[in-house]
C-alpha cells in the first residue's frame, strides 16, 4: 500500500522501519522541519518518497492510500480528518485527541468516510498481554491495579515546543505517558463509568503548565473498581506495573513478566521491536494488523470507539480534582 508519514520526530523513527518491515511503500513524508524528512530518506534509503513540509498539500498531490499521524497531540483531530475526509485510511499515534469537540469531529468524519481509522494503543499488542487476556478469558475481573513510575526531566519537556502545555499536549503524564496504562486497565476490564482523581505537578513547577504526578480510582456500576498511579517525577524510569484479580486468578504483569497465582509464566514468542524500550513492543506488530485488516477488509479492532475510551477517562480524571465525576 502507498503510505505517508506526517510528522518525523522521535516515533516516527518507530513506524518508518515497522512499515518498511511489512513491505508497505512510503511514498511520502511530511515534517514542518524539511531537514527532519531529508535525514530519514538518508536513514532509511527511502530516496523514491517525495518530501513535503505541509500536509494538506502532500494528501491533495500524493492521494496516499494510508496516512500515519505522528504529530504533537493537538494536530491529531485536525489532521486525522483531512485524511478521512479524503477517505484515505488512517494510523494516528495516541492520544487519538486533547477533547470532547474534537472528539465529536473525529466521529462526524469516521460516519461519513469511507477509510479506515486505526489508534496507535500498541501496548495491547505485546506477547505478554495477549497471553494474559487469554488467561483471564471467561474470568470476571473484580479489580485492578496499574502504576507507572517514570523519569521525565526538565530537558525532556524543553525538547519539542509542544511539550508540557496545556494547548498542545492537552495534560502531562496521563494523557502521555501513562495513557497505555490506563488503556490496558480498560482493556482488561472494561469501560468504568465514575472517577475520583487527583492531579499535581511535583517536581517541574515553573517548567510544565500540566501534571507530573496523578492517580484514580475508577468505578464501574456494579462495585467493581480500578486504580491508576503515575508519576514522571521519579529519577529513575521503572517498568510499569499491572495486577488483576479475578476470583480464582491472581495476575501480576511486569514489563514482559507475568505472574499467575505466584507462578512466572513463560511466553513464548517475540516481537519485532523498534525504538525506545520504555514504548513497549507492540508498535511493528499492530501496524502490521493494521494492513493485514485493509488487506482482507476485516475489521481494524482499535478504531475510533476503542481509541477515544482512554481519552474520555483521561478528561473526566482533569475535571475531577478530588470530586467524584461521571465519564462523559
Ligand atoms: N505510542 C507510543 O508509545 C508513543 C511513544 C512516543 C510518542 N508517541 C506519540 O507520538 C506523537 C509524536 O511524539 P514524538 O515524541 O515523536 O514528538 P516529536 O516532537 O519528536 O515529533 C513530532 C514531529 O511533528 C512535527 N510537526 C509538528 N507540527 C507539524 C505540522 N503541522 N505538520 C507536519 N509536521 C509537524 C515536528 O516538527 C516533529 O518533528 C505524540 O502523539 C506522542 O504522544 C507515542
Amino acid at each position: 500500500m502507498k503510505v505517508a508519514v506526517i510528522g518525523i520526530g522521535c516515533i516516527a523513527q518507530v513506524h518508518i522501519p515497522s512499515l518498511l518491515h511489512c513491505g508497505q511503500e512510503i511514498v511520502a513524508l511530511c515534517d514542518c522541519e524539511r531537514e527532519k524528512c531529508e535525514k530519514a530518506v538518508q536513514k532509511y534509503g527511502l530516496e523514491k518518497s517525495r518530501i513535503y513540509t505541509d500536509y494538506i498539500r502532500m494528501l491533495d498531490e500524493v492521494k496516499p492510500e494510508s496516512v500515519h499521524v505522528c504529530t504533537p497531540h493537538y494536530l491529531h483531530a485536525e489532521m486525522v480528518c483531512a485524511c478521512l475526509k479524503r477517505n484515505i485510511n488512517v494510523i494516528c499515534e495516541k492520544p487519538l485527541a486533547i477533547s470532547l469537540e474534537q472528539l465529536g469531529e473525529i466521529e462526524k468524519a469516521v460516519k461519513e468516510s469511507s477509510a479506515t481509522l486505526g489508534v496507535c494503543h500498541q501496548r495491547r499488542y505485546e506477547m505478554v498481554m495477549q497471553e494474559m487476556k487469554r488467561c483471564l478469558a471467561g474470568d470476571e475481573i473484580l479489580t485492578g491495579n496499574g502504576n507507572l513510575c517514570w523519569s521525565r526531566n526538565e530537558a525532556y519537556y524543553r525538547s519539542g515546543e509542544w511539550r508540557g502545555t496545556v494547548a498542545q499536549e492537552g495534560g502531562g503524564v496521563m494523557i502521555n505517558q501513562a495513557l497505555h496504562t490506563l488503556d490496558l486497565l480498560l482493556w482488561f476490564m472494561g469501560m468504568p463509568s465514575a472517577v475520583v482523581a487527583n492531579t499535581a505537578n511535583n517536581t517541574l513547577q515553573g517548567v510544565i503548565e500540566v501534571e507530573d504526578t496523578a492517580s484514580a480510582i475508577f468505578y464501574f456500576d456494579d462495585g467493581k473498581r480500578f486504580v491508576i498511579n503515575a508519576t514522571n517525577g521519579c529519577n529513575y524510569s521503572f517498568h510499569v506495573s499491572l495486577q488483576f484479580m479475578s476470583k480464582t486468578k491472581n495476575v501480576t504483569i511486569v514489563g514482559e513478566t507475568a505472574i499467575v497465582n505466584g507462578e512466572a509464566q513463560k511466553i513464548a514468542g517475540e516481537n519485532p521491536f523498534y525504538g525506545k524500550a520504555e514504548w513497549g513492543v507492540g508498535h511493528a506488530k499492530l501496524i502490521d494488523h493494521f494492513y493485514e485488516c485493509l488487506a482482507k477488509g476485516e475489521k481494524f479492532p482499535i478504531d475510533f470507539y476503542e481509541g477515544q475510551k482512554v481519552v474520555r477517562l483521561i478528561l473526566a480524571m482533569y475535571e475531577s480534582k478530588s470530586k467524584k465525576v461521571e465519564v462523559k
